[in-house]
Protein backbone atom coordinates (compact mmCIF):
# COMPACT_ATOMS: atom_id res chain seq x y z
CA UNK A 1 0.00 0.00 0.00
CA UNK A 2 2.96 2.19 0.30
CA UNK A 3 3.58 2.43 -3.36
CA UNK A 4 3.14 5.32 -5.24
CA UNK A 5 0.94 4.78 -7.93
CA UNK A 6 2.00 6.46 -11.46
CA UNK A 7 0.16 9.56 -10.61
CA UNK A 8 2.77 9.81 -7.59
CA UNK A 9 -0.03 9.54 -4.84
CA UNK A 10 0.08 6.91 -1.96
CA UNK A 11 -2.76 4.50 -1.25
CA UNK A 12 -4.48 5.31 2.05
CA UNK A 13 -3.71 2.31 4.48
CA UNK A 14 -6.61 0.31 5.04
CA UNK A 15 -7.81 -1.79 8.04
CA UNK A 16 -6.94 -5.63 7.32
CA UNK A 17 -8.17 -6.73 10.66
CA UNK A 18 -11.64 -5.64 12.31
CA UNK A 19 -10.22 -3.66 15.36
CA UNK A 20 -13.36 -2.69 17.73
CA UNK A 21 -11.80 -3.72 20.97
CA UNK A 22 -8.51 -2.51 22.06
CA UNK A 23 -6.67 -3.85 24.96
CA UNK A 24 -4.00 -1.15 27.33
CA UNK A 25 -1.67 -3.14 29.68
CA UNK A 26 0.10 -0.56 32.01
CA UNK A 27 -1.05 2.41 34.02
CA UNK A 28 1.36 5.17 33.72
CA UNK A 29 0.96 8.07 31.71
CA UNK A 30 1.71 6.78 27.92
CA UNK A 31 -0.83 4.15 28.67
CA UNK A 32 -3.31 6.21 30.32
CA UNK A 33 -3.11 8.61 27.60
CA UNK A 34 -3.45 5.90 24.82
CA UNK A 35 -6.43 4.51 26.58
CA UNK A 36 -8.02 8.17 26.38
CA UNK A 37 -6.84 8.43 22.67
CA UNK A 38 -8.77 5.07 21.28
CA UNK A 39 -11.62 5.50 23.77
CA UNK A 40 -12.06 9.06 22.43
CA UNK A 41 -12.51 7.85 18.98
CA UNK A 42 -15.07 5.45 19.82
CA UNK A 43 -13.50 1.98 20.69
CA UNK A 44 -13.96 -0.42 24.11
CA UNK A 45 -11.06 0.12 25.58
CA UNK A 46 -9.63 -2.98 28.16
CA UNK A 47 -7.05 -1.45 30.20
CA UNK A 48 -5.12 -3.74 32.68
CA UNK A 49 -2.74 -3.09 35.62
CA UNK A 50 -1.03 -4.57 38.88
CA UNK A 51 -3.73 -3.15 41.18
CA UNK A 52 -6.82 -1.18 41.98
CA UNK A 53 -5.01 1.63 43.07
CA UNK A 54 -3.17 1.78 39.80
CA UNK A 55 -6.70 1.17 37.61
CA UNK A 56 -7.63 4.20 39.35
CA UNK A 57 -4.74 6.40 38.86
CA UNK A 58 -6.05 5.35 35.20
CA UNK A 59 -9.39 6.94 35.77
CA UNK A 60 -7.91 10.10 37.51
CA UNK A 61 -5.95 10.74 34.30
CA UNK A 62 -8.88 10.56 32.04
CA UNK A 63 -11.30 12.25 34.09
CA UNK A 64 -8.47 15.14 34.67
CA UNK A 65 -8.20 15.32 30.65
CA UNK A 66 -12.05 15.03 30.31
CA UNK A 67 -12.74 17.66 32.53
CA UNK A 68 -10.51 19.81 30.93
CA UNK A 69 -12.28 19.29 27.86
CA UNK A 70 -15.40 20.18 29.44
CA UNK A 71 -14.26 23.52 31.11
CA UNK A 72 -12.84 24.69 27.67
CA UNK A 73 -16.28 24.28 25.83
CA UNK A 74 -14.62 21.52 23.77
CA UNK A 75 -17.12 18.37 25.57
CA UNK A 76 -20.39 18.25 27.09
CA UNK A 77 -20.95 16.02 30.02
CA UNK A 78 -22.55 13.12 27.97
CA UNK A 79 -19.69 12.77 25.61
CA UNK A 80 -17.45 12.57 29.17
CA UNK A 81 -19.32 9.87 30.29
CA UNK A 82 -19.65 8.37 27.05
CA UNK A 83 -15.83 7.77 26.69
CA UNK A 84 -15.45 7.03 30.82
CA UNK A 85 -17.89 3.96 29.82
CA UNK A 86 -15.84 2.66 27.17
CA UNK A 87 -13.27 2.17 29.54
CA UNK A 88 -12.85 -0.85 31.50
CA UNK A 89 -10.28 -1.29 33.93
CA UNK A 90 -8.98 -5.20 34.83
CA UNK A 91 -6.41 -6.77 37.02
CA UNK A 92 -5.83 -10.04 35.28
CA UNK A 93 -4.54 -10.27 32.32
CA UNK A 94 -7.09 -13.00 30.69
CA UNK A 95 -9.41 -9.38 30.51
CA UNK A 96 -7.70 -9.13 27.05
CA UNK A 97 -9.32 -12.86 25.21
CA UNK A 98 -10.95 -11.12 23.23
CA UNK A 99 -9.55 -7.62 22.18
CA UNK A 100 -8.41 -7.18 18.57
CA UNK A 101 -5.11 -5.40 19.36
CA UNK A 102 -3.30 -4.96 22.69
CA UNK A 103 -1.24 -1.99 22.77
CA UNK A 104 1.42 -2.35 25.92
CA UNK A 105 3.03 0.73 27.43
CA UNK A 106 4.50 -1.39 30.68
CA UNK A 107 8.13 -0.84 32.22
CA UNK A 108 10.48 -0.54 29.60
CA UNK A 109 12.69 -3.84 30.77
CA UNK A 110 12.91 -6.52 28.30
CA UNK A 111 12.64 -9.36 30.91
CA UNK A 112 9.27 -7.74 32.02
CA UNK A 113 8.19 -6.99 28.48
CA UNK A 114 9.16 -10.88 27.56
CA UNK A 115 7.27 -12.52 30.21
CA UNK A 116 4.13 -9.99 29.10
CA UNK A 117 4.45 -10.83 25.66
CA UNK A 118 4.47 -14.83 26.26
CA UNK A 119 1.42 -14.29 28.42
CA UNK A 120 0.09 -12.59 25.96
CA UNK A 121 0.62 -15.16 23.14
CA UNK A 122 -1.31 -17.95 25.29
CA UNK A 123 -4.57 -15.43 26.52
CA UNK A 124 -5.35 -13.56 23.45
CA UNK A 125 -7.18 -14.88 20.23
CA UNK A 126 -5.58 -15.61 17.41
CA UNK A 127 -5.34 -12.46 14.74
CA UNK A 128 -4.99 -10.24 17.61
CA UNK A 129 -2.41 -7.74 17.31
CA UNK A 130 0.64 -7.40 20.15
CA UNK A 131 2.00 -3.73 19.64
CA UNK A 132 4.05 -2.38 21.95
CA UNK A 133 4.99 1.29 22.32
CA UNK A 134 8.69 0.59 23.50
CA UNK A 135 11.30 3.29 22.39
CA UNK A 136 14.33 1.29 23.07
CA UNK A 137 14.05 -2.32 23.51
CA UNK A 138 14.15 -4.41 20.09
CA UNK A 139 10.98 -5.69 18.76
CA UNK A 140 12.26 -8.73 17.16
CA UNK A 141 13.08 -10.05 20.65
CA UNK A 142 9.34 -9.72 21.93
CA UNK A 143 7.78 -11.22 18.56
CA UNK A 144 10.61 -13.90 19.40
CA UNK A 145 9.01 -14.65 22.89
CA UNK A 146 5.92 -15.45 20.79
CA UNK A 147 4.69 -18.11 18.40
CA UNK A 148 3.31 -15.37 16.33
CA UNK A 149 5.83 -13.09 15.86
CA UNK A 150 3.71 -11.60 12.51
CA UNK A 151 1.30 -10.07 14.39
CA UNK A 152 4.24 -8.51 16.69
CA UNK A 153 4.68 -4.36 15.77
CA UNK A 154 5.93 -1.59 17.09
CA UNK A 155 3.40 1.42 17.95
CA UNK A 156 5.41 4.26 19.61
CA UNK A 157 3.19 7.23 20.56
CA UNK A 158 4.95 10.13 21.67
CA UNK A 159 4.64 12.17 25.00
CA UNK A 160 1.93 13.66 26.15
CA UNK A 161 0.11 11.31 24.00
CA UNK A 162 -3.48 12.67 23.30
CA UNK A 163 -1.98 15.71 22.04
CA UNK A 164 1.55 14.48 19.82
CA UNK A 165 0.19 13.18 16.58
CA UNK A 166 3.59 11.37 15.62
CA UNK A 167 3.29 7.52 16.08
CA UNK A 168 5.95 5.71 14.70
CA UNK A 169 4.86 2.28 12.94
CA UNK A 170 7.83 -0.10 13.86
CA UNK A 171 7.92 -3.27 12.01
CA UNK A 172 10.64 -6.08 12.43
CA UNK A 173 11.76 -8.70 9.37
CA UNK A 174 8.86 -10.99 11.15
CA UNK A 175 5.70 -8.43 10.81
CA UNK A 176 2.89 -9.19 8.57
CA UNK A 177 2.28 -6.50 5.58
CA UNK A 178 -1.40 -6.94 6.94
CA UNK A 179 -0.41 -5.94 10.56
CA UNK A 180 1.56 -3.40 9.58
CA UNK A 181 -1.10 -1.90 6.93
CA UNK A 182 -4.20 -2.23 9.51
CA UNK A 183 -1.74 -0.35 12.33
CA UNK A 184 -1.32 2.74 10.53
CA UNK A 185 -5.09 2.62 9.34
CA UNK A 186 -6.01 2.50 12.60
CA UNK A 187 -3.37 5.52 13.78
CA UNK A 188 -5.56 7.53 11.14
CA UNK A 189 -8.69 6.60 12.47
CA UNK A 190 -7.57 7.74 15.47
CA UNK A 191 -6.20 11.52 14.72
CA UNK A 192 -2.84 10.17 14.45
CA UNK A 193 0.16 10.30 12.21
CA UNK A 194 2.24 7.26 11.15
CA UNK A 195 5.62 6.92 9.91
CA UNK A 196 7.19 3.63 9.03
CA UNK A 197 10.72 2.62 10.91
CA UNK A 198 12.38 -0.71 11.11
CA UNK A 199 13.41 -2.23 14.78
CA UNK A 200 16.36 0.23 15.39
CA UNK A 201 17.77 1.85 18.38
CA UNK A 202 16.20 5.41 18.75
CA UNK A 203 13.61 4.61 15.56
CA UNK A 204 13.69 7.91 14.15
CA UNK A 205 12.73 10.56 16.38
CA UNK A 206 14.66 9.36 19.61
CA UNK A 207 17.46 8.60 17.43
CA UNK A 208 17.95 12.55 16.57
CA UNK A 209 16.44 13.98 19.60
CA UNK A 210 17.73 11.92 22.72
CA UNK A 211 21.70 13.00 21.46
CA UNK A 212 20.61 16.53 21.22
CA UNK A 213 18.89 17.14 25.09
CA UNK A 214 21.77 14.99 26.10
CA UNK A 215 24.25 17.72 24.74
CA UNK A 216 21.96 20.24 26.17
CA UNK A 217 22.86 19.16 29.67
CA UNK A 218 26.95 18.96 28.81
CA UNK A 219 26.60 22.40 27.49
CA UNK A 220 24.57 23.51 30.57
CA UNK A 221 27.80 21.45 32.62
CA UNK A 222 30.01 23.44 30.38
CA UNK A 223 28.48 26.48 32.45
CA UNK A 224 26.08 28.06 30.10
CA UNK A 225 22.62 28.33 32.67
CA UNK A 226 19.52 25.85 31.70
CA UNK A 227 17.16 28.93 31.31
CA UNK A 228 19.42 30.62 28.61
CA UNK A 229 19.53 27.11 27.03
CA UNK A 230 15.47 26.61 27.53
CA UNK A 231 14.85 30.11 25.81
CA UNK A 232 17.43 30.08 23.26
CA UNK A 233 15.88 26.93 21.96
CA UNK A 234 11.90 27.89 22.51
CA UNK A 235 11.53 31.60 21.97
CA UNK A 236 14.68 31.85 19.26
CA UNK A 237 14.55 28.31 17.41
CA UNK A 238 10.89 27.83 17.46
CA UNK A 239 10.65 24.57 19.30
CA UNK A 240 7.44 24.19 21.63
CA UNK A 241 9.64 23.56 24.89
CA UNK A 242 13.44 24.07 25.71
CA UNK A 243 15.41 20.88 26.34
CA UNK A 244 15.05 20.49 29.87
CA UNK A 245 11.87 21.63 29.58
CA UNK A 246 11.41 18.33 27.49
CA UNK A 247 13.95 16.39 29.68
CA UNK A 248 11.47 17.04 32.74
CA UNK A 249 8.25 15.99 30.58
CA UNK A 250 10.04 12.78 29.03
CA UNK A 251 11.42 11.74 32.48
CA UNK A 252 15.04 11.98 33.59
CA UNK A 253 15.10 8.00 34.13
CA UNK A 254 13.48 7.15 30.63
CA UNK A 255 16.10 9.74 28.68
CA UNK A 256 19.12 8.42 30.72
CA UNK A 257 17.75 5.08 29.30
CA UNK A 258 17.39 5.94 25.29
CA UNK A 259 20.80 7.73 25.35
CA UNK A 260 22.38 3.89 26.50
CA UNK A 261 20.65 2.27 24.15
CA UNK A 262 22.13 4.66 21.68
CA UNK A 263 25.14 5.17 22.62
CA UNK A 264 25.47 1.04 22.99
CA UNK A 265 24.00 0.95 19.40
CA UNK A 266 26.08 3.58 17.54
CA UNK A 267 28.98 3.52 19.83
CA UNK A 268 29.46 7.01 19.11
CA UNK A 269 31.66 8.92 21.73
CA UNK A 270 29.38 12.05 21.76
CA UNK A 271 26.86 9.88 22.74
CA UNK A 272 27.58 9.16 26.23
CA UNK A 273 25.13 10.25 28.85
CA UNK A 274 26.02 13.24 29.83
CA UNK A 275 27.24 12.95 33.61
CA UNK A 276 24.68 15.13 35.34
CA UNK A 277 21.81 13.30 33.86
CA UNK A 278 22.96 10.47 35.57
CA UNK A 279 23.10 12.60 38.43
CA UNK A 280 19.78 13.54 38.37
CA UNK A 281 18.31 10.17 37.81
CA UNK A 282 20.57 8.59 41.13
CA UNK A 283 19.12 11.80 43.21
CA UNK A 284 15.31 10.82 42.31
CA UNK A 285 14.69 14.12 40.37
CA UNK A 286 13.23 12.40 37.35
CA UNK A 287 10.99 15.53 36.10
CA UNK A 288 7.88 16.57 36.13
CA UNK A 289 6.50 13.08 37.83
CA UNK A 290 8.46 13.66 41.06
CA UNK A 291 8.02 17.58 41.23
CA UNK A 292 12.01 18.24 40.72
CA UNK A 293 13.95 17.67 37.94
CA UNK A 294 15.87 20.51 35.88
CA UNK A 295 13.25 22.72 37.33
CA UNK A 296 11.03 22.18 40.40
CA UNK A 297 7.11 21.36 40.02
CA UNK A 298 6.55 21.77 43.40
N1 LIG B 1 -1.89 15.70 28.60
C1 LIG B 1 -2.96 15.92 27.83
N2 LIG B 1 -3.20 17.07 27.17
C2 LIG B 1 -2.29 18.05 27.31
C3 LIG B 1 -1.15 17.92 28.12
C4 LIG B 1 -0.96 16.67 28.79
N3 LIG B 1 0.11 16.42 29.54
N4 LIG B 1 -0.44 19.07 28.06
C5 LIG B 1 -1.10 19.89 27.26
N5 LIG B 1 -2.23 19.28 26.81
C6 LIG B 1 -3.22 19.82 25.87
C7 LIG B 1 -3.92 21.01 26.40
O1 LIG B 1 -5.07 20.65 27.14
C8 LIG B 1 -4.30 21.75 25.14
O2 LIG B 1 -5.43 21.10 24.57
P1 LIG B 1 -6.49 21.89 23.66
O3 LIG B 1 -5.72 22.36 22.45
O4 LIG B 1 -7.53 20.87 23.35
O5 LIG B 1 -6.99 23.02 24.47
C9 LIG B 1 -3.10 21.49 24.21
O6 LIG B 1 -2.49 20.29 24.71
C10 LIG B 1 -2.11 22.63 24.20
O7 LIG B 1 -1.73 22.84 25.55
P2 LIG B 1 -1.27 24.24 26.15
O8 LIG B 1 -1.84 25.34 25.33
O9 LIG B 1 -1.51 24.24 27.61
O10 LIG B 1 0.30 24.20 26.05
P3 LIG B 1 1.26 24.23 24.82
O11 LIG B 1 0.66 24.92 23.65
O12 LIG B 1 2.53 24.71 25.39
O13 LIG B 1 1.41 22.72 24.42
C11 LIG B 1 2.61 20.70 24.54
C12 LIG B 1 1.85 21.75 25.32
C13 LIG B 1 1.70 20.10 23.46
C14 LIG B 1 3.03 19.61 25.51
C15 LIG B 1 3.85 21.38 23.84
O14 LIG B 1 4.60 22.07 24.81
C16 LIG B 1 4.75 20.42 23.11
O15 LIG B 1 4.46 20.02 21.98
N6 LIG B 1 5.88 20.04 23.74
C17 LIG B 1 6.83 19.11 23.14
C18 LIG B 1 6.41 17.72 23.48
C19 LIG B 1 7.32 16.69 22.82
O16 LIG B 1 8.23 16.98 22.07
N7 LIG B 1 7.05 15.40 23.11
C20 LIG B 1 7.85 14.32 22.60
C21 LIG B 1 8.81 13.88 23.68
S1 LIG B 1 9.81 12.50 23.15
C22 LIG B 1 8.88 11.13 23.45
O17 LIG B 1 7.76 11.20 23.92
C23 LIG B 1 9.47 9.83 23.06
C24 LIG B 1 9.45 8.82 24.16
O18 LIG B 1 10.02 7.62 23.66
C25 LIG B 1 10.18 9.24 25.39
Amino acid sequence: FAEASAAGEVATPELKHDIAKVGVVGTGTMASGIALVFAQSGYEVTYVGRSQEKLDGVVGYVTKNLDRAVSKGKLDEAGKEAVLGRLTGATEREALADVDIVVEAIAEDLAIKTELYKDLDRICKQGAILATTTSSLPITRLGEATSRPESVIGMHFFNPAPVMKLVEVVTTPATGADVDETVKALCAKVGKVAVSCGDRAGFIVNCLLFPYLNDAVKLHESGVAIADIDAAIKEQAGFPMGPFELLDVVGNDVSLAIQKELYAEFKEPGFAPAELLEQKVAAGELGRKTKKGFHDYA
